[in-house]
């Protein structure tokens, strides 16, 4: 398999970026076939394992790797991803009707530092559409998150009643940097209107998904806002979303940057979230995660969880098992019994 992926990885890096997640999203189709290969991407080691309760039930996970929202925004190849070793997989973001996004172009690669810079602008099929395809999903063991976002509250309160059977834990995009009317959800109130009224029909645990604490004001309101996040008993947090550039290439002429470069801001948020909240809130921490250096670090940050998007698209479907072996490695040298020891040990 790592033969296979050397060879034909480097040809979808060739491609233009939306045209080879379109191929990708194409070869996932042959689900035999990954199931067939699962075992060349799994990793099956108990001391990776996550038992996370919450008051909501329990998001255990074979192992902390998880799949950013964003790649498989309309859940249509969910059966196929659950073959490639990740601990969970997020699914969306899902939006309450059809969109088309952005004009086109609104991904472009930087291959040197390892990032992307998206304005998709949430193109969604929609949840009429998105439903469907999730009730006729077979579910292995693996835990899925499903993402959403609105720009109106009552379409945000209805896309998570209506999502929430179909997951075991649901985010809520209140921060990405190509929808300008997220930022509603910035504001105290909306967003204590928003949590309350979700809180009312809840059944499924909740991490809200947070900006990037780029500098000390930033890091500021962000902890404002994680505050009113937990006072409305929100399990926990995915820090964090792509950091807002100028990019000239992009029809819009701006976009959010992934990938390596915004790796020390994901860590300074994971830490400050971590030093303000204490250990009981659940952090997936993401976003510059390439290397199995790397998720260690966001472990000793105190991350529960890594998720990533941008290393996916350019290291390939060995990605996971990358990591969890040398997350286990780390486990190994240090003779920790699991996971969590990385962070509570910090050496
Ligand atoms: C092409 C692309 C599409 C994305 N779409 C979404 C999305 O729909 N919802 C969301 O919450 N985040 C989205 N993201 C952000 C990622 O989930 C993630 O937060 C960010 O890319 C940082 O992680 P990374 O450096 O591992 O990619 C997107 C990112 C990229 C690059």
């Amino acid at each position: 398999m790592r033969l296979l992926v050397a060879i034909v990885q480097p040809l979808f890096l060739w491609l233009r970026p939306e045209i080879s997640h379109s191929l990708v999203h194409g070869l996932l189709k042959f689900t035999w076939f990954w199931k067939f290969t699962s075992s060349s991407f799994a990793m099956k080691e108990t001391r990776l394992h996550l038992n996370i309760q919450t008051r909501h039930g329990a998001f255990n996970l074979d192992n902390p790797i998880g799949l950013a929202a964003g790649w498989d925004k309309d859940c249509k190849s969910l059966t196929s991803l659950q073959q490639l070793g990740f601990g969970y997989l997020v699914g969306g973001t899902i939006m309450p009707r059809y969109q088309p996004g952005n004009k086109e172009p609104r991904v472009v690669r930087n291959h040197k530092e390892l990032s992307l810079v998206n304005a998709l602008g949430f193109p969604s099929q929609g949840l009429d559409q998105v439903l469907p395809t999730l009730q006729k999903l077979r579910r292995n063991s693996i835990k899925l998150v499903l993402s959403i976002a609105a720009v109106d509250p009552d379409d945000f309160i209805n896309s998570y009643l209506m999502v929430q059977p179909w997951a075991d834990a649901v985010e809520l995009d209140i921060s990405s940097p190509n929808t300008q009317g997220l930022q509603l959800f910035h504001e105290k109130t909306a967003l204590t209107d928003l949590l309350s009224a979700i809180n009312k029909g809840k059944s499924k645990p909740i991490f809200v998904k947070l900006p990037q604490m780029t500098d000390q004001e930033s890091t500021s309101s962000i902890l404002t806002l994680a505050r009113i996040c937990l006072d409305n008993d929100i399990e926990g947090f995915t820090a964090g979303n792509t950091i807002p550039i100028q990019e000239k290439r992009l029809s819009t002429g701006r976009g959010g940057l992934s990938g390596d470069p915004i790796f020390p801001s994901m860590i300074h948020s994971v830490m400050e979230l971590r030093k303000t909240f204490g250990p009981s809130i659940i952090i997936n921490a993401c976003g510059g995660i390439s290397s199995p250096e790397r998720a260690v670090q966001a472990l000793k940050a105190g991350a529960t969880t890594i998720q990533l998007l941008t290393a996916f698209n350019y290291k390939g479907p060995l990605i996971s098992k990358t990591l969890n072996s040398g997350i286990l490695d780390h486990i190994k040298s240090n003779n920790y019994t699991n996971v969590r020891d990385i962070y509570s040990s910090k050496s």
